[in-house]
């Protein structure tokens, strides 16, 4: 049963007691978060392969006296804490796992797996929520209803968020609320900022291997140049969005690898070419491989070349429900200053997994800024700033028991 948009936007409540306890409990908890973000910062691992981390996890919500469930995709963590009364649910996620990086900052704590790196800052957002949990048990004789903590692998490339909303880890209680903090470079450090409606786009890829007939470089005319038509498809794929796409709606097609050929003198057989496209709202990232597949099939004909055209998607958009969005920001203002908040002017054409939480649930999902000195994401100079911990916390916690006061 789920919670009509706009539910969350009212006013705050006024039954905020906790709320004058929650800076000095942040406070209490900081030292240990930030140490267990160094720890988990040394140990990166890849996709569904967070064996180390998940450990650590576990280790860190047993000593609260929290016990996690089975795990449904092998290396994530969930656990409820439940209030003494009855209320709803909020689910608060993390995402855990690492990137193939090899890192460049020169840290105390950089990574100690070789080529692996968190330089997506989850091992920022592990901490905070492993934070909040902190705090909202020392809360938990004030807490209406429960807080699901979910600490999910495999964010990055395989969207394992989608396989783990489908094995049914937001069911029972399901929640009225899901919410999730990514840091966020370019922002001033310690901001939360968000949008309502989209904020984080589709993520596609696809693979195009285009077949001629290879041959002598000085017999030009025996061959079907595979090189030629895959430049021709290259340049193709630009109509795309300009032609093919409505202005006012927002798209990516990007060919990022071009591979064809081994010697200077001999036209290939075949070439590839692989990409990713980036949409907004599901009817145009439908329209997308329909409008590719058309162009690549009349270059090919029309060069004698043949082609096969692999298209997967595993992210779609992440869309915020508006109220709990408005609700995060009276709470960011309320809680960290006007300081504390800034209107998200457009949505990111990155992907994220949260999109399949909050397909199902109300939800949202909020940036944290890490400061406008900070590398970008997936850079190898990236680390998730610490003075941001505070902020990431208090808003995270502060957030679950507004959301859990109005349901
Ligand atoms: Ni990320």
């Amino acid at each position: 049963s789920h919670l009509s948009p706009g539910q969350f936007g009212r006013v705050m409540t006024q039954s905020t007691e906790w709320r004058r306890h929650v800076p000095e409990l942040v406070e209490q908890v900081l030292p240990e978060v930030t140490r267990i973000r160094h720890r988990l910062h040394q140990i990166p691992e890849l996709a569904l392969r967070e064996q180390e981390t998940s450990a650590v996890i576990r280790q860190a919500l047993a000593e609260m006296g929290l016990q996690a469930g089975k795990p449904l995709l092998g290396t994530d963590v969930i656990a409820l804490l439940k209030g003494p009364q009855p209320g709803p649910n909020v689910t608060l996620r993390a995402d855990i796992d690492a990137l193939p990086l090899h890192e460049a900052t020169g840290l105390p704590y950089q990574s100690s797996h070789d080529g692996t790196m968190h330089a997506c800052g989850h091992d920022g957002h592990t901490a905070m929520l492993l934070g909040a949990a902190l705090v909202l048990c020392r809360l938990q004789a004030e807490l209406r209803g429960s807080v699901r903590f979910v600490f999910q692998p495999g964010e990055e490339v395989v969207a394992a968020g989608k396989d783990l909303v489908a094995a049914g880890a937001l069911l029972d209680p399901s929640p009225a609320a899901v919410m999730a903090l990514h840091a966020w470079p370019a922002l001033p450090a310690g901001v939360i900022c968000s949008r309502p409606g989209p904020i984080m786009a589709a993520a596609e890829f696809f693979k195009i291997t285009i077949r001629g007939q290879g041959g002598h470089g000085s017999r030009p005319e025996e061959s079907v140049d595979p090189i030629l038509t895959a430049a021709r498809v290259v340049e193709a794929l630009q109509s795309v969005v300009s032609r093919h796409i409505s202005p006012l709606e927002a798209a990516v097609v990007s060919v990022c690898r071009f591979s064809a050929g081994s010697n200077s003198n001999v036209i290939p057989a075949t070439a590839e070419l692989e990409g990713t496209t980036r949409s907004l709202n599901l009817e145009v990232g439908k329209r997308l491989p329909v409008v590719m597949e058309r162009l690549i099939r009349g270059v090919c004909e029309a060069m004698g070349a043949t082609y096969d055209f692999h298209y997967t998607g595993s992210y779609i958009p992440t869309v915020n429900d508006a109220g709990i969005v408005a609700l995060g920001r009276q709470v960011a203002e309320t809680v960290l200053g006007h300081d504390g908040w800034l209107d998200l002017k457009h949505p990111s054409m990155a992907g994220e997994d949260f999109a399949y939480y909050v397909r199902d649930y109300p939800g949202a999902m909020f940036f944290l800024g890490m400061g406008e000195a900070s590398a970008p994401l997936h850079s190898p100079q990236f680390d998730f700033n610490d003075t941001a911990l505070r902020n990431g916390i208090t808003f995270t916690v502060c957030a679950a028991l507004e959301a859990l006061s109005r349901g």
